[in-house]
């Protein structure tokens, strides 16, 4: 039987990661894990274990106990919050990798997985249709931690034979769990404004392009890849995926067309710049051919499900 476990499985990734795992393969052989002692209602169909990941003693513990073959390390501060705390951000980034990787070294875990982020790109990357091997220069925090993550996961991989794969996602947009603290957070935020009538301060610019998607196709693909039969990975830093790239206007004008009395005003804020090294949209041809990836949302197919569903969880 699979055992693994999700580490940051409260947030807005997990919440949905550690449903759709159990329901391929039995809520008992999916352990749910964060920093709180209470389970959230969505997690209580399996088992729970309270864990901060910086504590590699009880991290062995936990994985022992369960025989837990497979990691998905979520727990991690997003960019925004991390330029707020850049040390502690830092702290969390790496020591919580590099406790799970030093797991897998001793061969204690057999599978890794790892969410990097398109924050390991910065300014002077191509930021249209931004390939896999590019110039790669963040200028956040959070970005450093990603870019450097990255490296260690291929590291690991070359010299101890560590399976460990990742996935550069694009901001995430889902209505389950609310996003905990990044630069695409209004691309959430602004569903929620519709949904009550109420006018959204944006705080991007109007014409700010980001690569986006709908969290159902980056579940997919994080399980995808997890499943995929391990000489088909040949990128052991991190996959480029690409999803849907839209400024504010657009997706404002998409919920328009459902919602045609909603109103818009943009206010700029420290995240425009963070938003501003960032690529526009995302050429994710090595998924494609390595593991068979294909997105299934597009900016219309997912206003629609937000809106329906956006205050209802
Ligand atoms: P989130 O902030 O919603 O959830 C993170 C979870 O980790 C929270 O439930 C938090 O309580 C938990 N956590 C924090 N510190 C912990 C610790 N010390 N020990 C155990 N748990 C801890 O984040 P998310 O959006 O679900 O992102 C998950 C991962 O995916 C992160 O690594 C993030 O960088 C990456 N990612 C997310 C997005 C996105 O748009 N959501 C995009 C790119 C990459
Ligand atoms: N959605 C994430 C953030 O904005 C991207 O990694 O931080």
């Amino acid at each position: 039987m699979k055992k693994a476990i999700v580490i940051g499985a409260s947030g807005q990734i997990g919440t949905e990661l550690v449903v759709e795992l159990r329901k391929r393969f039995g809520n008992d052989s999916i352990i749910a894990s964060d920093l709180g002692t209470t389970v959230k209602e969505a997690l209580k169909d399996g088992p729970y274990e309270q864990l901060d990941v910086m504590d590699a003693d009880r991290l062995r513990k936990i994985i022992v106990t369960h025989e837990v073959q497979e990691v998905y390390l979520l727990a991690a501060l997003l960019s925004a919050t991390a330029e707020k705390n850049p040390d502690f951000a830092w702290k969390l980034n790496m020591e919580g990798l590099f406790n799970v990787l030093n797991l897998a070294k001793e061969g204690i875990v057999k599978k890794v997985f790892w969410p990097s982020s398109i924050a390991v790109f910065g300014s002077n990357t191509p930021s249209d249709n931004t390939p896999q091997y590019t110039i790669m220069e963040p200028s956040t925090v959070y970005g450093i931690s990603k870019l450097a993550g990255e490296r260690w996961c291929e590291y690991y991989a070359k010299q101890y034979q560590v399976d460990v794969r990742s996935i550069r996602y694009p901001g995430l947009i889902s209505y389950t769990s609310l996003p905990g603290g990044g630069t695409t957070d209004y691309a959430v935020d602004i569903f929620y404004s519709a949904k009550k009538n109420e006018k959204y301060t944006c705080f991007l610019k109007e014409d700010t392009a980001l690569p986006m998607m709908y969290m159902e196709d980056a579940i997919r693909a994080t399980i995808d890849l997890m499943e995929a039969p391990a000489e088909d990975i040949k990128i052991r830093s991190s996959y480029n995926l690409g999803g849907i790239s839209c400024t504010p206007t657009e997706i404002y004008a998409a919920i328009k067309q459902e919602r045609p009395s909603f109103e818009i005003e943009y206010n700029p804020d420290f995240r425009q710049k963070i938003a501003d090294s960032w690529p526009s949209s995302i050429d994710d041809s090595h998924a494609q051919s390595d593991w068979g990836w294909k997105g299934e949302f597009d900016l219309e197919k997912m206003v629609k499900i937000m809106l329906e569903n956006v205050l209802e969880h």
